[in-house]
């Protein structure tokens, strides 16, 4: 949810300011904005719309060497250039980006700013407004900054600059993810390493209500009390490769054909020289320990949850309960005595996700997280993370990292059955490396699968996904997959709850989508079928090779039963994709989405 760059060093920083921005608009890309801070002052770009656009305004002669930079997804206002970041405060005297929510921001107004003109509608204007007031007051810029700062309630990562001293960046953080890069007599701020990894690879974490002081030579952090804090810095180890599109025509695409790889890599990672399972003993202590596990994530990772509960608790007899996190923040469950909590975040740092796991460290329960980012948010906070290898996934409809998490699920289940000492006739590991292969035969099959976007869904409004069993929850994240890139309006069901009501939503060449992957289901499921195409529906039957029957669309080739959603949800994203494609829709940058949710 809206990406920051900052930049001070010797080069020119509206190019590098572009380019970091670039890397963030996965995080939202309604508006954007850089700020050039020069001997002459601070010159201000804004823009509806992508980056693309914004680059059009920046005049090419714009030669600063500082500056600071945001690309938006609107909470507080809809996308417009007066929306847009970076904002300034009443004489221009100070300029501000920002990324979070400021929840208290109209009483802040009231109380503090009477009488003061704000040009926008976000909530974003009171900070830069408030500092501008303190200054006013006669406090120091950066005691005005710290004051600010300790007003605020909701979530931050924010940067400043001061026209009458342009060689310090200010920077602050609550709740939303921020990180500052070091490099010789340059420094940076990102949202994101991959934004500023063109200048350097050596960052250092900022932690919650703190604030840094940037410049060319120093980066100091303190607490909003003015108390320094040393941090060493860490080096990411991000290939600036991984995060190219090369050849592919869209990130989607890339990351959709990277799964084969992604497999291979997580096995390598979870496998001892003796082909045992390598798990953090602390990890396996914990799952042992609980008597019940949550499973908390959102949209594609809650999709990923409800297959790892379904792993755990076949391998593992350990009852897990699957929840939607923004749901459980508000509406918590009573949990069991001893209850392990299992965080799933691609980015780690979703805020649903995150407030769940605040409660649940503030009741004193443990909490694994397993995320693509380790350093993140959830996987600092929590006390042990599994990393899924996937490599940095940009398109916002994720792909590679859903799997990953299915795999890594898998993994722990086969791990906690062990320790419990019970029998298994499943290895994790072989298993998997026929899910990588078949995944791989999958991909090459795109043309078969285009085909099936074109004859089902060129011309729909609508489209539905049927499953019982896993395919139940490949059907959600199928229909996830092709609501979201190509707006196509589609929902999963299970086979059997249509007849309760949603059937009355199938007409003349309705698509109805139906998984038979699942021996004990596979007749209920093909019993749905002819319900829905009694009454006029076009199915669509993707099964499994020893299940399928004539005219089934798309046949999988066999792997083992419990990783049936690994390999069942790619035809759905090629399906997705191509679908998308078709109707002209940015695959990569739906609509009204941003990657990394940010906000509750
Ligand atoms: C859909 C998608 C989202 C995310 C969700 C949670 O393709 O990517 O539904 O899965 O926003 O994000 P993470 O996994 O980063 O917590």
């Amino acid at each position: 949810m809206c990406g920051i760059v900052g930049y001070i060093g010797n080069q020119d920083a509206k190019e590098i300011l572009l380019r970091g921005l670039e890397k963030l608009e996965y995080r939202g890309y309604d508006s954007a904005g850089i700020a050039i801070a020069n001997g002459n002052g601070v010159h201000l770009y804004k823009e509806k719309g992508r980056i693309a656009d914004l680059r059009k305004t920046v005049d090419e002669n714009e030669a600063g060497t500082a500056g600071i930079g945001h690309t938006r997804w609107a909470t507080h206002g809809p996308p417009s250039q007066e929306n847009a970041h970076p904002h300034q405060s009443e004489t221009h005297r100070f300029t501000l980006v920002h990324n979070g929510v400021i929840e208290n921001y109209e009483s802040l107004q009231r109380e503090y700013l009477n009488g003061v003109h704000f040009t926008s509608d976000t909530d974003t204007e009171i900070i830069v407004q408030l500092i501008e007031r303190f200054v006013r007051d006669g406090l120091e810029v950066e005691e005005a900054f710290r004051k600010t700062l300790s007003l605020l309630k909701g979530s931050y990562a924010t940067a400043l600059i001061d026209k009458e001293n342009t060689d310090t960046i200010y920077v602050g953080k609550n709740k939303s993810p921020l990180l500052v890069g070091k490099g010789d007599d340059v420094n940076v701020i990102a949202s994101d390493a991959m934004a500023m990894l063109q200048v350097t690879n050596e960052f250092i974490e900022l932690m919650d209500e703190e604030i840094v002081i940037v410049t060319r030579e120093a980066i100091t952090i303190k607490t909003l009390t003015g108390e320094k804090i040393e941090r060493k810095s860490y080096i990411a180890e991000l290939d600036a490769s991984d995060i190219e599109k090369g050849t592919y025509p869209h990130y989607m695409l890339k990351e959709i054909d990277e799964q084969p790889l992604v497999i291979r890599n997580i096995i390598s990672k979870y496998q001892k020289e003796n082909g045992e399972i390598k798990l953090d003993e602390d990890i396996r202590k914990a799952m042992q320990a609980a008597d019940r596990i949550y499973i908390i994530a959102a949209g594609t990772s809650y999709h990923a949850g409800l297959v790892g509960k379904q792993l755990i608790e076949s391998i593992a007899k350990k009852p897990v309960e699957t929840h939607i996190a923004s749901e459980f923040l508000y509406n918590m469950p009573l949990v069991s005595e001893k209850p392990l909590f299992i965080f799933i975040s691609q980015s780690g740092e979703t805020a649903d996700s995150r407030g769940v796991l605040v409660n649940v460290k503030k009741l004193g329960y443990p909490a694994l997280t397993i995320t693509n980012v380790p350093g993140s948010t959830l996987s600092r906070e929590a006390d042990f993370t599994l990393h899924t290898y996937a490599g940095p996934e940009i398109a916002v409809a994720s792909t590679k990292a859903y799997t990953a998490q299915m795999a890594v699920l898998a993994i722990l289940a086969v791990d906690t059955a062990k320790a419990r000492g019970l029998t298994l006739d499943f290895d994790p590991i072989k298993e998997l490396s026929i899910v990588g292969t078949v995944m791989e035969t999958l991909c090459d099959q795109k043309e078969a699968l285009e085909k099936i976007a074109r004859e089902y869904l060129s011309v729909t409004r609508n489209c539905f996904f049927i499953g019982r069993a896993s395919d139940y929850y490949v059907g959600l994240e199928g229909a996830l997959k092709l609501k979201e890139i190509s707006y196509i309006q589609a929902e999963g069901f299970a086979g059997g709850e249509l007849k309760h009501g949603t059937i009355a939503l199938i007409e003349e060449g309705t698509p109805v989508i139906a998984l038979a992957t699942q021996k004990h289901v596979n007749l209920s499921i093909r019993g749905n079928v002819k319900e829905v195409a009694a009454r006029g529906a076009n199915p669509c039957i993707i099964s499994l090779e020893g299940l399928n029957a004539d005219n089934d669309a798309f046949v999988l080739p066999k792997v083992h039963d419990y990783l049936t959603p690994l390999v069942a949800v790619i035809p759905l994203q090629l399906i997705s994709y191509y679908a998308a494609l078709h109707r002209g829709c940015d695959v990569d940058k739906p609509r009204n989405l941003a990657k990394s949710v940010t906000v509750e």
